[in-house]
Order: structure tokens, then C-alpha cells, then sequence
């Protein structure tokens, strides 16, 4: 994977910023996306010269095309923006619940949609999921329905997008991102507890997998689990 740019939507803050510089370190042109164009464009320069930035909500699916028009060829397209939210069957937050399926399942697919003509023969998608598709806990209603459906997205555009490649992450709670950075040490330790690894995965181990994904040639359809080995809550 050599021509083109990466695209990470949703790279201001997190793992996706976090790729952002690992590949602008590699010398891979990069264009970092966020919901606010100053913002963005404050990260690209930090990030340097190898990176440009670009602006939209996912969460307003319509938008999405203009916000990327003026990015060029695509060698790779990553798509790891998430807000988080609180939701439950019995108290149901219908709005939110439209807001965070629109952002994550529609949104994602509309930036598909919007860049696969500017794609290179080479590049592949990456969508990013997350466990609680799986290990769902209080609240989490919503977000374990968005990260199941991931894999459905993956599903369908493995077939309808062939010989594209796409595939997805389901991360663990990534202990130096900047939500679980900021909880409290008995709250890491807790979790850390309930990993077989011990700790807690990194950025750093995400991205790896994210770049494994990418570029390794034979990778199709897999929905990664990148979380320290945890398989309960
Ligand atoms: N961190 C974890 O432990 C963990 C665990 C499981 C799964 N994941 C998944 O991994 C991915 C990255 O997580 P993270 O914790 O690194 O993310 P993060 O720090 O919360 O960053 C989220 C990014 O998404 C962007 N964003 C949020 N809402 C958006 C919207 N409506 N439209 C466009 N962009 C939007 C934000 O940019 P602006 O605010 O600038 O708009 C920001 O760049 C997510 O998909 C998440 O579900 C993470």
C-alpha cells in the first residue's frame, strides 16, 4: 500500500490520531477528519507536513461527500469516529439512540461511499467496532448495537465491494486513549484485573493491528479482536 492517502475519520484526539502520526511517520501522506475544521486543521499542523485535515459530522450523513471533495487518490481509508453514550432498553433516549446509529452505521457507510471512486486498486477500508458489541454493560444499549452491526457492515461490503478489502477492529479498553486515561486508577486496575494480559491494550497496539489490516494483502472480512484476550465483563 503505497499510492494515495490515508483517510482516518474521527483522528483530532484517540487511536485515530494516533495513526495519523504513525503513518505520517512512515512518510504516508494523511488527512486527519473531525467535527470542527479549525480543530482539525490545529491537529494536521501538530501532526506536520505530511498531514492535511478535513471537516463533517458523521452524524449528518448528508454532508459527508462536500466534507471530503477535496481530498485526492485514497491508499487507505479508516473510519474510527465515535461519541460516547449512555442508553437503555428501559429508559430508552430515542433521539440519541438515532443520533449515535446514525453516526457510527450510516455515517460510516456514507464516507465508503463517498470516497470508493478515488480509492487506489491497492487501498483497503478499516472500520473501527468495539468489544461492547459482545460484553455489553449498563448503558451500553446503543453502543453494543452499533459495534454488532460493524460486522455486518464488513459482511456486506467484503461482497459488494470486491476485490476491495475491508475490515474492522473491536478494540478493549485501550488504557492510554484519552477517555480511560482520565478514570481512576481503581477503575484501570479493575479492568486490568479482568484481562489475561494484565494490563490493559495500547494505542500503539491498536494501530499495529490497524496497519496489519491495511496492508497485509490476504486480510478480508475479519473483524478483529484487539483487547487483551478478556471474554467477560
Ligand atoms: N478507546 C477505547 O478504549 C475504545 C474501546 C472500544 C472501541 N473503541 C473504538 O475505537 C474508535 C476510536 O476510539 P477513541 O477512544 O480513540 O476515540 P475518541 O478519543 O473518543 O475520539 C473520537 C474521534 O471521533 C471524532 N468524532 C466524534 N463524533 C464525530 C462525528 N459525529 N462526526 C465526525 N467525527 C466525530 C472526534 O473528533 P471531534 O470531536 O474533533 O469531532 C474524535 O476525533 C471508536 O470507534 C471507538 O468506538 C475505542
Amino acid at each position: 500500500m503505497a499510492e494515495g492517502k490515508i483517510v482516518i475519520v474521527g483522528a483530532t484526539q484517540g487511536i485515530g490520531r494516533r495513526l495519523a502520526e504513525t503513518y505520517a511517520a512512515r512518510g504516508r501522506d494523511v488527512v486527519v477528519t473531525g467535527r470542527d475544521a479549525e480543530r482539525a486543521a490545529g491537529v494536521a499542523a501538530e501532526i506536520g507536513e505530511r498531514a492535511t485535515s478535513a471537516a463533517f459530522d458523521l452524524a449528518k450523513p448528508e454532508t459527508i461527500a462536500d466534507g471530503l471533495r477535496d481530498v485526492g487518490s485514497v491508499g487507505g481509508l479508516v473510519v474510527a469516529a465515535l461519541e460516547r453514550d449512555e442508553n437503555s432498553i428501559r429508559d430508552y433516549d430515542v433521539e440519541r439512540a438515532v443520533y449515535l446509529v446514525t453516526l457510527k452505521l450510516v455515517g460510516y457507510t456514507a464516507t465508503v461511499h463517498a470516497l470508493l471512486d478515488r480509492m487506489t486498486p491497492e487501498a483497503s477500508i478499516l472500520l473501527f467496532g468495539g468489544q461492547a458489541f459482545r460484553i455489553p454493560y449498563p448503558g451500553s444499549t446503543t453502543v453494543t448495537t452499533v459495534n454488532g452491526g460493524v460486522e455486518g457492515l464488513v459482511t456486506t461490503m467484503v461482497v459488494e465491494l470486491a476485490p476491495r478489502r475491508v475490515n474492522a477492529i473491536h478494540p478493549g479498553i485501550v488504557g492510554d486513549s484519552p477517555w480511560w486515561a482520565a478514570k481512576p486508577p481503581e477503575v484501570l486496575e479493575m479492568h486490568s484485573s479482568r484481562t489475561p494480559l494484565g494490563r490493559l491494550v495500547t494505542m500503539d497496539e491498536v494501530c499495529g493491528a490497524a496497519i496489519f489490516l491495511l496492508e497485509n494483502g490476504g486480510m478480508n472480512g475479519v473483524c478483529l479482536n484487539v483487547d487483551g484476550g478478556r471474554r467477560f465483563g
